[in-house]
């Protein structure tokens, strides 16, 4: 619509006056709001602009590879993509609690940035995929203690960038539908939200990369087949999660100790309540028999039946 392509032209208008000959970065995660963040700024500015993309290991399986296809093969993004795994598995280890997960990871995610932009020479301006919302939620303390959303703060301290947030006004749903039009994918652009931390908080406990592994092959299976069912669009968040149980079973003529998968999927309107969504139970059923056929070391699903409050929609 015409409101949108206004907003386009007016952004990289802007974006270029600000910017003049100088040069941008800008730390992608992987999510919708810092890869529609890239391509805008790409549009205005083309190679001024070097996204540092910190593949952290806790993404959803070949999100990486689908983000790097769309925003630099495809589209042109220059991107620096850092395979970091190993960094945050070390920093994690021997760690259980939730709040402590996102604070290192966050913190992590933001040392392996700023390395990387030492590397560049003379970067002046910083950019952010913040959103309205973001905005909102981290002026209040609830939001904060509740949970540490780690995509607003936390600029590198000893570098002074001007910052560039160019979303800044705009909700969920208006940076999808600017997203499409900058020529992202329609599924990469209406992915469910998927938090900062990723699967590190769906590794309920320490997080290994075995577990990682589970959850990850779980959570993949459980997605082909919501999109197979075609619920992908009707459900706002759904995936598996890894409580760490171990619980007895039988396979053949022996018995299995293995571990429980739990799927949590929920219908909300902006996340902020949520109720469980009513997937019809032959799709669950077939979905707990791929994952226990599928995916090594598991011996049992169990699906979340409650609504939130007063559970949250994650476990962590
Ligand atoms: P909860 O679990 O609090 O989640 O009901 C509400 C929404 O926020 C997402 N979420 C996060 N997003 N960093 C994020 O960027 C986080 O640490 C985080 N924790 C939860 C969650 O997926 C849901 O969409």
């Amino acid at each position: 619509n015409w409101t949108m392509n206004d907003f386009i032209d007016m952004k990289v208008d802007d974006i270029r006056k600000e910017v003049g000959d100088k040069k941008v970065i800008l730390g992608l995660s992987g999510g919708v709001d810092s890869s529609v963040t890239a391509t805008l700024l790409h549009k205005a500015i083309g190679d001024q602009l070097t996204a540092i993309f910190v593949d952290h290991g806790m993404l959803r399986k070949d999100e990486g590879d689908q983000v790097m296809q769309a925003l630099n093969k495809d589209l042109g993004v220059n991107i620096i993509r850092v395979n970091a795994q190993k960094r945050f598995l070390d920093k994690l280890k021997g760690v259980t609690d939730p709040e402590q997960k996102r604070k290192i990871i966050g913190k992590e995610f933001i040392e392996v940035f700023n390395e990387e932009a030492k590397k560049l020479k003379d970067v002046n301006f910083l950019a952010q995929g913040t959103l309205y919302t973001d905005v909102i939620e981290s002026g209040t303390n609830t939001a904060q203690t509740i949970k540490s959303h780690h995509n607003v703060g936390g600029l590198p301290k000893d570098m002074h960038f001007k910052l560039i947030e160019p979303l800044r006004k705009l909700f969920k749903d208006e940076v999808r539908e600017l997203g499409e039009r900058l020529g992202i994918p329609h599924d990469l652009v209406w992915r469910q939200p998927f938090p900062g931390p990723g699967l590190g908080i769906r590794v309920l406990g320490e997080v290994t990369e075995d577990k990682l592994k589970i959850v990850r092959d779980s959570d993949a299976i459980l997605r082909e087949e919501i999109k197979k069912a075609g619920l992908q669009e009707k459900i706002w968040q759904y995936f598996t999660v890894l409580p760490g149980i171990r619980s007895v079973g039988v396979m053949g003529d022996g018995r299995t100790y293995d571990y429980t998968i739990g799927i949590r999927a929920v219908t909300s309107i902006d996340g902020m309540t949520a109720d469980f969504a009513q997937i019809p139970w032959d799709v669950l059923g077939h979905i707990s028999d791929r994952i226990v056929n599928e995916v090594d070391n598991v011996n049992r699903v169990v699906y979340d039946v409650t609504s939130k409050p007063p559970s949250t929609i994650e476990w962590e």
